[in-house]
């Protein structure tokens, strides 16, 4: 993985990346030490070099019973129990994997939403195949997960049996607490642990992400590799300017000082879409909090040049871009010559799609740094699951450290209790009568 910062310091003055060193420092030696703000929740911090091969064992014995005994697998979670595993299989997946026979099972997602149109379609789906479940809930209580493993829970019992679902049902929980803990320990389950000092946003490393990946075909003794590498090269003694992670926080900080307040997270490639979702996840609950934070947000280009293309190259001078380019695609295909040439486009003849993609990304960022665009570049060699695994961790700790910076505390979400406790009222959940009460007058 390279990161370029050289058109985003152009934004800058001289030297202010470089001002934030002793900071950066600070907040690495914070994490170490584990004297920041939130730190019960630092066990993803040496997460990827502490994974053995056993683990790595044991992940791929329980996706190989999975495996065998469905076509189809459904992760239930929401937040961080999906999005990693969403992105990490979405990227490594064929765009058009819906239509092609495969060896590994179809991973689907759910939990994640509240829809009865996406409930109700799930399940008339399920009743045509054989499926098991994943279901991934820390808490073991989050209401869209709960609702869903429900459903999911019963249809594959009325089709297997109730000794058979037990075989196809795992579920990833704390080690003690929680419905689902306690349903998983009642049932006979196969479970593993979400450790409590593992936030869910920085979980994919852990069962969370890894046992999804293994189920889809995907190499996770690789992914974790690539993390591994990149816990070594944003280690706190390698020094700033060599260090991925501590550069990377430094300069979107002094972006946002400088009052660019939105980070559009770009790609060049459609099976980036959940990358962007899952690292949207983790900068907003992480950082937006204390009525501070830099604002999230993705687009998909070339796609969205012809949507938000407009409002990025001309609105409001707040933003600024950080890009994930891969440097060779995976295939080949190049355009053809056409003896007619009735589209015109014969100077491309010859040409791969990628070098026309490429040329794509170089116009576009010439043409944004124009506009006032402060451009971040992270490029990777090319898309597989060790280079995604560099980029979760570098992600993860440059979140970490960056959060530091902007003097929060990274690690909570207390903001994301607000609309609980408003849904459970209105639904007059037990427990919740005085807010009841209280949400009625409002009404
Ligand atoms: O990052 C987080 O902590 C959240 O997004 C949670 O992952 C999400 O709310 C789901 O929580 P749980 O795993 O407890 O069901």
């Amino acid at each position: 993985m390279k990161l370029e910062i050289n058109k985003a310091t152009t934004f800058l003055a001289a030297g202010k990346v470089e001002s934030y060193t002793a900071d950066v420092m600070a907040a690495q030696k914070a994490l170490e030490d584990g004297t920041c703000a939130g730190n019960d929740f630092l066990g993803w911090l040496h997460l990827p070099l502490s994974i053995t091969a056993e683990f790595i064992a044991e992940i791929n014995e329980t996706a190989n019973i999975l495996k065998a005994n469905c076509d189809t697998v459904v992760v239930a979670g929401i937040g961080g129990s999906y999005l990693g595993a969403k992105a990490v299989i979405a990227a490594l997946d064929d765009n058009f994997t819906w239509l092609k026979p495969s060896n590994a099972p179809r991973i689907l997602f759910a939990g994640n939403n509240i829809s009865e149109d996406y409930l109700t379609e799930l399940i008339d789906y399920l009743k045509s195949v054989k499926f098991g479940v994943i279901n991934i809930s820390k808490s073991g209580t989050t209401t869209e997960t709960a609702i869903t493993f429900r459903l999911l829970k019963k249809l594959c019992e009325e089709q297997m049996g109730k000794e058979t679902a037990k075989k196809v049902i795992v579920a990833i929980t704390d080690a003690k607490k929680g419905a689902a803990r306690s349903c998983a320990d009642k049932e006979g389950y196969k479970t593993f642990v979400i450790p409590d000092n593992v936030g869910g946003r920085f979980s994919v490393l852990t069962p969370v992400g890894l046992l999804p990946i293994a189920c889809a075909g995907y190499d996770i003794a690789q992914l974790v590799k690539g993390a591994q590498d990149m816990e070594r090269q944003c280690d706190i003694n390698v020094p700033f300017d060599e260090n991925p992670c501590a550069v990377y926080a430094a300069t979107r900080n002094a972006l946002y000082a400088s009052g660019k307040k939105i980070e559009i997270l770009v790609n060049y490639q459609p099976k980036l879409h959940y990358v962007s979702e899952w690292w949207k996840q983790l900068y907003g609950e992480s950082e937006g909090k204390d009525k501070k934070g830099i604002f999230p947000a993705s687009v998909d280009f070339s796609t969205d040049l012809h949507s938000m293309g407009q409002w990025i190259q001309d609105g409001e001078r707040t933003i600024f871009e950080t890009v994930i380019s891969i440097d060779k695609p995976n295939s080949s295909l190049v355009v053809p010559a056409d003896e007619e040439n009735l589209d015109g486009l014969n100077f491309l003849a010859g040409k791969h799609i990628d070098e026309v993609n490429h040329k794509a990304e170089l116009g576009t960022q010439l043409a944004h740094i124009d506009g006032g665009v402060p451009n971040i570049r992270i490029s990777i060699p090319k898309l597989d699951e060790y280079n995604l695994g560099q980029l979760i961790y570098f992600f993860e700790k440059g979140c970490g450290v960056s959060g530091l910076l902007l003097k929060v505390n990274p690690f909570n979400q207390p903001g994301v209790e607000a609309y609980k406790k408003n849904m459970f009222a209105l639904l007059n959940k037990p427990g919740y009568e005085a807010e009841s009460k209280a949400i009625q007058e409002r009404l």
